[in-house]
């Protein structure tokens, strides 16, 4: 059993070594005169990042064929909508930290207007990226599926749409009940996270029942997610998190562990994460990597 355990952090090890050898690729590019944004692009999607969500999309995808040719840009994609939310989401006028992965955040290096820039800049390119997939597939439709996902679920249906509500509330004041906090963990954050599992099913061929199974693993990876990550904002450790503990309390976030307790917030995190986790056990090619993943992220301490 420990044997096991260390070939599957060896295994993500490898994962994330190949992810950030795909970005760094991926973004090596000209941009001329625009190099300073290049540089703030690069700096934002690089550093320590777990990579989690292309790895979710890789995995799912496996469990319904080999990895495919188009999956590569899709996780590229993915990880650049991710980065590109965190850069925005640390701003002054949305959450106001210096410090991500463990060192300065992109708007505290370069300054707002590069950090607002790097921001567009990576979204722009994550589809660019993603329409790359089309000069390597023979199936159009496929690939035209797994961008409209991306792009409704990163979007005012999805991240855009949760993060919204996240500084409404904290910004004005407005009284946040059970069901719009469960809104803010779904978009802000599920999202993203069940587009990595739905993208990796449509590219691997599942069936449209399969990829809405995946949907709902993704919602129960994702509140659990963002559970740990309101909890971790409290009894985290700074060197580990990498981030300020005590920014939520700082800006007078109402987060899970507020309205809850802390007691109720880590039974739930266990709670969405097995209901995950059996999901994954009902498909006939099982991947046991992606249930111990699954398994690891609920007690994650970065
Ligand atoms: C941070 O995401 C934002 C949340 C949704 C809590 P991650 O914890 O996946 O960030 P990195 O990419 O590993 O730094
Ligand atoms: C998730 O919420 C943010 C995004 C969707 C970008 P948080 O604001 O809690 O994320 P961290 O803690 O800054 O990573
Ligand atoms: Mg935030
Ligand atoms: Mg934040
Ligand atoms: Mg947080």
């Amino acid at each position: 059993m420990i044997l096991h355990n260390q070939d599957n952090y060896e295994l993500l090890n490898k994962y994330v070594r190949q992810i950030n050898e795909l970005l760094d690729k991926a973004l090596d590019v000209e941009t001329g005169y625009a190099d300073y944004l290049l540089d703030a692009m690069k700096y934002s999607v690089t550093g320590g990042g777990k990579r989690l969500r292309p790895i979710l999309m890789q995995e799912s995808c496996k469990l319904f064929s080999d990895p495919v040719k188009e999956l590569p840009y899709f996780m590229a994609a993915l990880e650049f909508i991710h980065s590109y939310s965190l850069v925005h989401d640390d701003m002054p006028c949305i959450d106001n930290d210096e410090y991500r992965r463990g060192r300065k955040t992109t708007h505290a290096v370069y300054g707002e207007t590069t950090a607002l820039l790097a921001g567009d800049g990576l979204l722009n390119f994550a589809y660019e990226t993603a329409a790359r997939a089309f000069s390597v597939t023979d199936d159009y439709e496929k690939c035209g599926k797994a961008i409209t996902i991306l792009a409704k679920m990163a979007g005012i249906f999805g991240m855009v749409g949760g993060q919204a509500l996240d500084v409404k509330c904290e910004k004005t004041g407005e009284e946040l009940n059970e069901d719009k906090l469960l809104f803010i963990h779904e978009n802000k954050t599920a999202a993203l996270i069940e587009s990595a599992l739905m993208i990796g099913a449509v590219l691997g061929g599942a069936s449209e029942e399969d990829t809405k199974k995946l949907m709902e693993v993704g919602s129960d990876i994702g509140i659990a997610f963002q559970i740990r990550d309101d909890i971790l904002d409290i009894e985290g450790d700074f060197e580990q998190f990498g981030k300020p503990i005590g920014s939520d309390n700082e800006n007078n976030k109402l987060t899970y562990v507020s309205l809850y307790g802390m007691e109720k917030a880590k039974t739930d995190v266990l709670m969405y994460s097995k209901k995950a986790q059996e999901i994954l056990r009902t498909f006939p090619r099982r991947n046991e990597f992606l249930e111990w993943l699954v398994e690891e992220l609920i007690n994650r301490n970065k």
